[in-house]
């Protein structure tokens, strides 16, 4: 018998670990400071609600009919069905996200310890650009620290569902919560920081013409939510037949949205009240923002808890990224859980060794005109996941027989099945492919 959750709030806050993670924090205050803010805002929670909502429910119960991996959710409608290569496809990808988002987790907890020991305020004293290029530009540091966060993940993935991703979710949720709510708090002390609260909230119209601001919209709303890479259908796999499911996606995706707009409230006010620039992209979080905390009363301690929450919300969605690979390498190789961990770490850390490196040695090597870390980012993101979300809406939507669907989702018929599965059905792939087809200039 497959392995269950211990009860239906570890179950939601395992899922709730898996969503919130540097995308809430790292992702979302650059991507929302780069697209405009207050109107990106309302694009992105319109993707949330109408493409990530159904396509997580739809996803968590692919997972839990097939029973299985992420390979047997696509055999639903027959085993050995070609659709299983959707399920092959997204194992990859999984993997593939975890190999760089390692690194990036690597680099958060070398500013936590660099911050607690104090080291991080000393030799930052000619600034954290000069500090964090230099950092990043190591040939050792980022991948022992990429290493150390992937061990942290293989540790507690290795002691299984229920006694390890549900126990360290139980605890640790709750407890960045209450850290990104302290934060936000604080920061809207600051004097000016209603600058900052403005950029979130009052919109500026223009960035509506933009069209790579609706793909940011979308890869960000499942970058941030988790979907497409099989997350939700392996984590789905481990939920009993008497929890419904829609309640706990909505209860997911309402949690994921609070924890980005809240650490929105904790960054950009800090950022705009001490006049840092929020357009900084992805060295927002690693050079403005430290910037911002040294001239910020208590501002150390303020770093310290930072870096501490983004460690700790990076460290539970890498579990969520590696259980993948290993239940399939569980399910299919029939290896001891603790092995299976151990195996597929070692591989993910080789691959992610170029992405540390995408920024010292392997600089001058350009992937698209960005360092390799920043296009696989945004290629994931933008492509990958969106085409793994088209492939979700596809088989719950056509493949399978709207009876089997419905009953797997718990939703026998209702109105609100109706509106979920015409949802996959049509717009969420019509969406999608707009999008898509926009960005590289078909449409
Ligand atoms: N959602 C996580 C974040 O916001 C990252 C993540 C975990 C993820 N699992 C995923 C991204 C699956 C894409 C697919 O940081």
């Amino acid at each position: 018998m497959r392995e269950q959750w211990g009860s239906q709030t570890g179950f939601v806050l395992a899922t709730i670990g898996a969503a919130v993670g540097l995308g809430n924090i790292w992702r979302f205050a650059y991507i929302a400071g780069e697209n405009g803010g207050a109107v990106f805002l309302l694009i992105y929670l319109l993707f949330v609600l109408l493409i990530g909502l159904p396509l997580m429910i739809a996803e968590l119960a692919l997972g839990r009919r097939g029973g299985g991996d992420a390979v047997a959710a696509f055999e639903i409608d027959r085993t050995g069905s070609p659709w299983r290569l959707a399920g092959w496809v997204s194992v990859v990808g999984a993997a593939l996200i975890l190999s760089y988002y390692a690194v990036i987790a690597g680099w958060a907890l070398k500013y936590f310890l660099g911050a607690a020991t104090g080291d991080l305020w000393q030799a930052a004293e000619g600034g954290f650009g000069g500090y964090f290029d230099r950092f990043i530009a190591g040939s050792v540091e980022p991948v022992l620290w990429q290493g150390v966060m992937l061990a942290l993940a293989a540790a507690v993935v290795a002691g299984g569902v229920k006694k390890g991703i549900e126990r360290i979710n139980l605890w640790l949720m709750p407890v960045l919560a209450v850290i990104v709510i302290g934060l936000a708090g604080y920061a809207l002390t600051l004097p000016g920081s209603a600058k900052g609260v403005h950029f979130l909230f009052a919109p500026d119209w223009s960035v509506l013409a933009r069209p790579e601001m609706y793909l940011n919209a979308l890869g960000q709303a499942f970058f941030s939510l988790g979907i497409g890479m099989a997350v939700f259908s392996t984590y789905g796999s481990y939920v009993g037949r008497n929890s419904r499911l829609p309640r706990s996606a909505v209860a997911v995706a309402l949690g994921d949205t609070a924890f980005a707009l809240v650490a929105g409230l904790a960054i950009f006010p800090a950022v705009f009240a001490l006049g840092g620039d929020p357009a900084a992209g992805p060295r927002l979080a690693f050079i403005t923002f430290p910037q911002v905390l040294l001239a910020m009363p208590g501002g150390t301690w303020i770093g310290i808890v930072f870096f501490l929450l983004l460690t700790a919300a990076a460290l539970t969605s890498m579990i969520s990224l590696l259980e993948v690979p290993v239940s399939v390498a569980c399910d299919r190789l029939g290896a001891m859980r603790s092995r299976a961990a151990l195996t597929v770490t070692l591989i993910i850390f080789l691959i992610g060794i170029p992405s540390a490196l995408s920024y010292g040695l392997l600089a001058d090597w350009q992937v698209f005109g960005r360092p390799l870390l920043d296009t696989i980012d945004h290629g994931v993101s933008n492509f990958l996941l969106p085409f793994g979300g088209l492939a979700i809406a596809a088989y719950v939507g056509w493949r399978l027989t709207p009876v089997v669907a419905l009953e797997a989702a718990d939703f026998s018929g209702s109105l609100s099945g109706r509106l979920w599965l015409w949802l996959l059905r049509v717009a969420v792939p019509l969406t999608i492919s707009v999008i898509l087809m926009r960005s590289v200039g078909v449409l």
